[in-house]
């Protein structure tokens, strides 16, 4: 989840140092969204259209390069337009060639800065390396700058509109993305387009708009460039300037009543946090817009004619102040992770599962596969919640892959001297990819000849670096000590590990499905139990608020989801709260029950059903009230019980659902409770010590 933000101004004399302090001010501004790296593109000199200012890590950092450096920073521009991008690594690791804004060639004839994932960029990169294009990064980024010159350079006549060519190369690309784009040939206009990652508009004028809208143009459908799949550039459709220079509507916004040009700034930014403290009339762009800032004038195209979208985009006053906005709606940015959720599950999928086919493909562990499959055993090392995801996906891979699996504790697995051999699979989950006992074991590992697969959110951290081979698990940056969607997001990396791992086994094909089939319908599913806030929100302080001690209890896959609900409350709430396998309830914990401990029962409807049925009979005889985590379809219950209701999905993807509920609760207890929910005490995000 990094961050985009652009500046453009018209007529209005504006010098390189006030331009750079109003970017790295932007990027400042989104580091609240997490990231590695940080970039600048400004307008330069004489043979040197554009300037760009790349450095790792911190937008201070940024700013000491640029100041640092020897360009005329009093040079002033009366228009302008320029970008500024805070990176969260995917392809390729946090270090100045790749940090964005990226660049078509050494000319720096198209410039880029993007957010997301650009799903087909290998064979894109395949295709433009075969027509003696250069690549000089490892980003999926850059194939779309070098995709520009590639569209522009096929166009022999030059007349393409900056939007018609960029029209052209978005319809090449899959995955989700936010892009601005730059030119040498089109100097002083900048485009912008969006698919799945957000992006808006702030505008700021001294006049007042003449309307408060800006229509959406309707210019002649393009075809797509078929580049995968044509030979030669030749036979490029997109249509010649003459035909898209033709302005079907006006944007009406724009028009000042003297017919005189006004001046005008725009402020494009990734959110509002880095707009509102220049102007709060912001326009939010739909996926598939391409909007285009030229002259003091923003027009706004659709990638595709009649697609049934509004024909204008509304510019909206915001209401909201600069602190509200950096966590969204939400309080906390542990509140905010769990929302995000529906949306940080599908970018984990993104581009690894054809919901279409049934299959999926891990492009980290390909070449890795064949070693894979012969393996003597798997073992999972991990910590904390990372280490409840690999707790959670056991049974799956002891399923379908039909190879002994262990699961450990990185200190424990360290402290016991675990042996470890050569025809040993070796697999690091960790979040931060930085946490000091997996980082070691992973050492550990390496020199016993084992290949090790990390499964890591943090591109270029240490496990990322010095593992064989692996998973980025894709779910943005977390912020909040507790982690949550990562877990949710490593559950699924997991899972859909274990299904490659075992597509050479015709037995388990149905089973395959079924669970692919489920991935489709989880980000549904998440989205339905966080409607259900407000009613553990009351659950929370009417039940559990003023509880000093809890348990967990279920069985089979719901075991991890005991013990990480579990971690949740203890390490949030401040609470002892406790996750229990219900098979061991009479090895033990039976003795705790009584009338007056509150105890949690996780009873969704797989096969272990009927002996979770008998543990709730078992606590509920000594007088316990359990509140029952069930299925919206379960009717085996009466009208006292008290019951937290969850969709019904494949056994192995319950946990992914029900742990939904028990982050919630834990949400709501730490507020209640006045914890300082992002920051618990003696507790730090990234464990770097042993
Ligand atoms: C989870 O809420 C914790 N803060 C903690 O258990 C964490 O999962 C653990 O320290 C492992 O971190 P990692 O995933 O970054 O390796
Ligand atoms: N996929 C791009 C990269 O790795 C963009 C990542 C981002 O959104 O910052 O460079």
């Amino acid at each position: 989840m990094c961050g985009i933000f652009a500046y453009c101004s018209y007529l209005q004399e504006r010098d390189r140092k006030y331009i750079t302090d109003v970017l790295t001010q932007g990027l400042s501004r989104l580091e609240y969204r997490g990231y590695d790296s940080a970039g600048i593109g400004i307008d330069g000199d004489e043979g040197e259209p554009f300037m760009l200012f790349k450095e790792v890590g911190k937008v201070a950092q940024l700013r000491k390069l640029i100041s640092e450096s020897k360009v005329d920073m009093t040079r002033s521009f009366v228009t302008q337009t320029s970008m500024a991008h805070t990176r969260w690594a995917t392809h390729g690791q946090p270090s100045r060639g790749n940090c964005h804004p990226h660049r078509s060639d050494n000319k720096n004839e198209f410039i880029v800065v993007h957010n997301g994932i650009i799903t087909n960029y290998k064979e894109l990169k395949l295709v433009l390396e075969k027509r003696g294009y250069h690549f000089e990064t490892e980003t999926d980024t850059e194939a779309v700058a070098v995709l520009c010159k590639y569209v522009w350079d096929s166009q022999p006549t030059k007349r393409l509109t900056f939007t018609t060519l960029i029209k052209a190369v978005i319809k090449e690309l899959e995955g989700s993305f936010a892009f601005l784009f730059k030119s040498v040939h089109f100097p002083s206009e900048i485009v912008l387009a969006r698919r799945g990652s957000p992006l808006l508009i702030g505008v700021k004028t001294d006049k007042k708009l003449k309307v408060d809208f800006v229509d959406v143009e309707i210019a002649p459908d393009s075809d797509k460039l078929d580049l995968l799949n044509r030979e030669t550039a030749s036979m490029l459709s997109v249509p010649a300037a003459s035909n898209s220079n033709i302005r079907r509507t006006q944007s009406r916004a724009f028009l000042s009543d003297d017919g005189m040009p006004q001046p005008i700034e725009f402020f494009i930014a990734s959110d509002a946090s880095a707009v509102v403290e220049h102007t709060k009339r912001v326009l939010y762009l739909e996926d598939d817009d391409i909007a285009h800032i030229a002259d003091g004038e923003l027009h706004i195209h659709r990638l595709r004619k009649d697609d049934g979208m509004s024909s204008v985009r509304a510019i909206e006053t915001l209401e909201i102040e600069l602190a509200e906005i950096m966590k969204g709606q939400f309080d906390h940015f542990m509140q905010k992770e769990i929302y995000e959720q529906p949306e940080s599950v599908v970018n984990t999928m993104r581009g690894r599962v054809n919901f279409d086919t049934r299959t999926i493909n891990l492009g980290g562990l390909k070449s890795y596969l064949n070693v894979i499959r012969r393996c003597r055993r798997i073992c999972f090392i991990a910590c904390g919640t990372s280490y409840h995801s690999c707790v959670a996906t056991r049974a799956i891979f002891e399923e379908l892959t039909e190879v002994p699996i262990n699961v450990e504790l990185a200190s424990d697995f360290l402290d016991r001297r675990c042996p470890i051999f050569r025809d040993d699979v070796c697999v690091f989950v960790s979040q931060s990819g930085e946490t000091a006992d997996t980082i070691l074991s992973m050492r550990y590992c390496l020199e016993r000849g084992a290949l090790c697969l990390g499964v890591v959110n943090t591109v270029g951290s240490t496990i990322s670096r010095e593992s064989h081979c692996g998973v980025h698990i894709n779910a943005g940056p977390e912020i909040g000590v507790a982690s949550t969607k990562a877990y949710t997001s490593q559950y699924i990396a997991l899972i859909m590990m274990a299904v490659q791992f075992s597509d050479d086994r015709l037995s388990k094909q149905e089973r395959r499905r079924s669970i692919i089939d489920g991935l489709h319908d989880l980000p549904s599913q998440i989205s339905r139990v966080l409607k259900q806030d407000k009613a553990l929100q009351q659950l929370a302080r009417d039940t559990l608020a003023k509880e000093k001690s809890l348990l967990i209890m279920g069985r089979g896959y719901q075991f991890a989801t005991c013990l990480e609900g579990a971690l949740k409350i203890k390490e949030v709430a401040y609470c002892h709260c406790e996750g229990i396998l219900a098979g061991e309830l009479k090895h033990g914990p039976l003795a705790l029950i009584d009338e007056h401990l509150p105890v949690i029962l996780i009873m969704t409807q797989d096969s272990l059903y009927p002996k979770v049925q008998s543990a709730l009979q078992q606590v509920k005889a000594r007088k316990g009230q359990p509140i029952v985590i069930c299925n919206d379809d379960d009717d085996g219950f009466s009208a006292d019980d008290r019951l937290i209701r969850v969709p019904k999905t494949v056994d192995c993807l319950q946990g992914l659902v029900n742990i939904i509920p028990l982050q919630l609760l834990s949400y709501h207890l730490a507020v209640m409770n006045g914890v300082d929910v992002d920051f618990p005490r003696n507790l730090a995000k990234s464990v770097t010590t042993e």
